[in-house]
């Protein structure tokens, strides 16, 4: 029995992860390794849709590299790599463009809200066919299943498409990827802004964690996450945003269920409560902290680890290529 193959990636849009990329994914892939053929790629190619010195680009992608790998993606178990490195990215990406309709991808709400906040001459057609590159990703690998956030669910709809007409034109070809949604508990909020998502772009520095921060800063910013003014430790999003995101927080990290925690903290102030997650929080970031730092005082044997698995990547990536050109004729 072979196991499934699942894909997924993210940006190397910082320096550092936040708090949600490692509970809504990075801690769901280190528990799928054990269960998936995992190809888990570093999208630098994607990350080119934003203005970028070289430099600062080359330098978050080993970052992001070295994060993945502290928080447990095992790089001789999984397939863990830089998207660059496998040239057939780029190359599907362009023979599954001709099959793309101009309305299709124009329909993805994610391009609409981009393009709509910055404007046509200031949106790129990089960004425009952003999500043809994601199904390139996906469908290179013959992938099965793919973790992404509620906010994917529409490219992953479009890379199902596109391989069914690719298939019923060219002959099969790709295997008809599914989505594995990853679940709402899994979501973080901004401490500031408790009912927007916490993300790597967030303009408020004081309403993220990153896991490569200081631990006096996080705790800081954990202390002074926005709550209420009821003073009870109770889970409702809609009245209680940002009690509720902490708790969220808690259980993720604790493995408890949110009905435990109200129970354990009921008659204890914001105080106590926020002391609890702070304590947490660090020491389950301590020792991916020092993982990843580690890793990065050793560039060599992370340029090594990255070089190899880009390897056993490109031969997986090349046989789909190589077919993908036979059936079209090229
Ligand atoms: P960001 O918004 O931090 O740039 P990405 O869009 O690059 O994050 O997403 C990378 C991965 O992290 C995706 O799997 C996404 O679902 C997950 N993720 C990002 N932010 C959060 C969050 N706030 N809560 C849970 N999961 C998140
Ligand atoms: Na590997």
């Amino acid at each position: 029995m072979t196991s499934p193959r699942l894909y997924s990636g993210m940006q190397p849009s910082a320096d550092s992860l936040q708090i949600g990329n490692y509970i809504g994914a990075l801690l769901q892939w280190r528990d799928l390794q054990s269960t998936h053929d995992a190809f888990f790629s570093v999208v630098d190619l994607h990350a080119l849709t934003q203005p970028n010195e070289a430099a600062e680009l080359r330098d978050k992608t080993r970052r992001t590299a070295a994060q993945y790998i502290a928080a447990g993606i095992e790089p001789e178990k999984s397939t863990l790599y830089v998207q660059s490195h496998v040239r057939a990215h780029a190359e599907l990406a362009w023979i599954l463009n001709t099959i793309t309709g101009f309305g299709e991808a124009g329909r993805m709400t994610q391009f609409k809200d981009k393009s709509a906040r910055y404007g046509s001459d200031a949106t790129s057609v990089g960004l425009f066919a952003y999500p043809v590159l994601m199904a390139a990703d996906i469908l290179l690998y013959q992938t099965n299943v793919v973790p992404v956030g509620d906010d994917q669910r529409q490219h992953i709809e479009l890379t199902r498409d596109l391989a069914e007409r690719f298939n019923s034109r060219y002959g099969t070809t790709f295997t008809i990827p599914e989505a594995m949604v990853q679940k709402e508990t899994a979501r973080i909020y901004d401490l500031q802004n408790p009912t927007s998502k916490m993300s790597k772009s967030s303009e408020s520095q004081a309403g993220v964690l990153w896991l490569l921060d200081d631990p006096a800063v996080n705790r800081k910013k954990i202390m002074r996450a926005v709550t209420d003014d009821e003073g009870s430790v109770r889970f409702d999003r809609e009245t209680k945003p940002g009690v509720s995101n902490l708790l969220t927080i808690h259980s993720a990290l604790s493995g408890r269920s949110i009905a435990e925690l109200e129970d354990e903290f009921a008659g204890s102030g914001y105080g106590d409560f926020k002391k609890a997650i702070a304590e947490l929080v660090l020491s389950e970031f301590e020792p991916v902290r020092a993982r990843a730092l580690e890793l990065l005082d050793d560039p060599a044997e992370l340029d090594r680890i990255l070089s190899l698995n880009a390897e056993k990547a490109d031969t997986v990536a090349d046989a789909t290529l190589s077919d993908v050109y036979d059936r079209v004729g090229l």
